[in-house]
């Protein structure tokens, strides 16, 4: 990812006093753990990186909304955004031969336990609003029961309502060391053709309590940004992913392109389509352009 870096606690509470200061209000975080498993310990530890992160921006930083993306694959030996079940006879020969896809399993109510510890963990930990991306079944039910408990009646969630299985995702897969180890996202996420498909994910998502909905990728998925937004009334996100960042980069390196009138060209046409938010690898520059 050209331009884009993975940060230590440090140098990520800079980067957000700077982002801060040229008038972004918000900021996500995503986590690299130094080990991974197969129950995803470093998402939901007390000590995981996106909870030191958390703490410290929260506590150097006035006046920004934290958010966490809630997902285990990053966190997972495997790749997977749920707990892996693998048949036996896989399990024996993994290192030998990956799981072929009928040998393998995404436990989606076992999956919910974690993703709910990792959204309350990151909570306590100071994060404003929590971004679950993860697409098993049930998961903002499951969250917003375990936030309520724990007393966070008050913390939001964001979901990745529709999201797809996408290309789109490649640069930041190769930057998270997250790519599935076997087989795809393809049973959680959705149908790249399916636009009905992604109204009734954000119809789930808005019945177990979602405060905020977004759709991801954004350039390629703009029909569904605009379907989303005259259906639904609650606040619409659109995550413009690593692949458009990487693309609009390539090219414009090349110069093939005009960076920053193709960069805002692309922004201008996220809202326009209807995302009232945008999730973009270019927020520090479009603050400065738009300042
Ligand atoms: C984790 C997650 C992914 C992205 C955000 N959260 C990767 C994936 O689903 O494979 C992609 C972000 C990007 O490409 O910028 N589930
Ligand atoms: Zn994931």
């Amino acid at each position: 990812m050209p331009g884009v870096f993975n940060l230590s606690v440090d140098e990520a509470v800079k980067e957000v006093r700077a982002t801060r200061a040229l008038g972004v209000l918000s900021i996500i975080l995503f986590g690299l753990p130094e080990k991974k498993d197969e129950v995803a310990t470093g998402a939901w530890a007390e000590d995981g990186i996106v909870q030191r992160a958390a703490r410290a921006i929260k506590s150097e930083v006035r006046d920004v909304v934290v958010m966490g993306d809630v997902c285990l694959c990053e966190y997972m030996s495997h790749g997977h955004c749920g707990i892996v079940k693998a048949e036996p006879q896989s399990l024996g020969a993994a290192a030998a031969a990956p799981p072929a896809t009928a040998e393998y399993e995404i436990v989606n109510d076992a999956s919910l336990e974690l993703l709910a510890r990792t959204s309350v963990s990151l909570a306590r930990s100071g994060v404003d609003v929590i971004a679950p991306s993860d697409m098993m079944d049930g998961r903002v039910g499951a969250i917003r029961k375990a936030l309520d408990g724990a007393g966070f009646e008050n913390t939001p969630i964001l979901s990745y309502a529709a999201k797809f299985s996408s290309g789109f995702y490649g640069p930041f897969r190769e930057a998270a060391d997250s790519a599935p180890q076997f087989g795809d996202r393809r049973s959680y996420q959705m149908d790249p053709a399916n636009v009905r498909e992604a109204m009734r994910e954000i119809e789930l998502d808005i019945e177990e309590g979602v405060d905020m909905i977004m759709v991801k990728p954004a350039l390629p998925y703009l029909d569904v940004i605009a379907a989303a937004h005259r259906r639904f009334d609650l606040p619409l996100a659109a995550y413009q992913v690593s692949g458009e960042y990487a693309m609009i980069e390539a090219a414009a390196r090349n110069n093939w392109i005009d960076r920053e009138r193709v960069m805002m060209e692309s922004l201008i046409s996220i809202r326009r389509a209807g995302a009232s938010m945008i999730l973009t690898y270019y927020a520090k520059e479009a603050a400065k352009l738009l300042a």
